[in-house]
């Protein structure tokens, strides 16, 4: 499989924590090239945009509104088969039922706050990071 991105988000509450040096880290050491890095806030109606394709979810609100309620840290991520490499790496989207080890079960607190969002397809991994960078940004 060639080299190829995906995107990812260390949530408000991570952020808050104090985690986001110790998660970048683990990103780094599970070898993952960083492409972009930007530490910045959502407003909601641009939560609301980038997880459009949740709307009709009932957790939707409450996401967005979470999601733009403090600073995060976007990223891309490159990596072997990337997108499918960085799920296995973060664990299951409820830190609950998470790997041991994994990113979401050190630093997640619950399922909206799962300590980082990441892409979950090739195609959406280049539209999520064309949200946040322009070409200029990459290295
Ligand atoms: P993320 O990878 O950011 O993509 C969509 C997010 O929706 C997901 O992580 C969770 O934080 C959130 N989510 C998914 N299912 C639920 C749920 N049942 N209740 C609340 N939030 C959810």
């Amino acid at each position: 499989m060639s080299k190829n991105i995906t995107f990812t988000m260390i949530k408000p509450k991570a952020v808050e924590n104090g985690d986001m040096g110790n998660i970048i880290t683990k990103i780094i050491e599970g070898g993952f090239k960083i492409r972009a890095m930007k530490y910045t806030r959502l407003s909601e109606e641009e939560a609301r945009q980038f997880y459009a394709v949740h709307k009709e979810r009932p957790f939707y609100d409450s996401l967005t509104g979470f999601m733009s309620s403090g600073p995060i840290v976007a990223a891309v991520l490159e990596k072997d088969n990337a997108v499918q490499a960085y799920r296995d790496y973060i664990g299951a989207t409820n830190p609950a039922d998470a790997a041991e080890g994994s990113i979401r079960k050190l630093y997640g607190s619950s399922i909206e706050a799962n300590a980082v969002h990441g892409s979950d397809s090739d195609e959406n991994a280049i539209i999520e990071s064309k949200f946040f960078f322009a070409d200029r940004d990459w290295v």
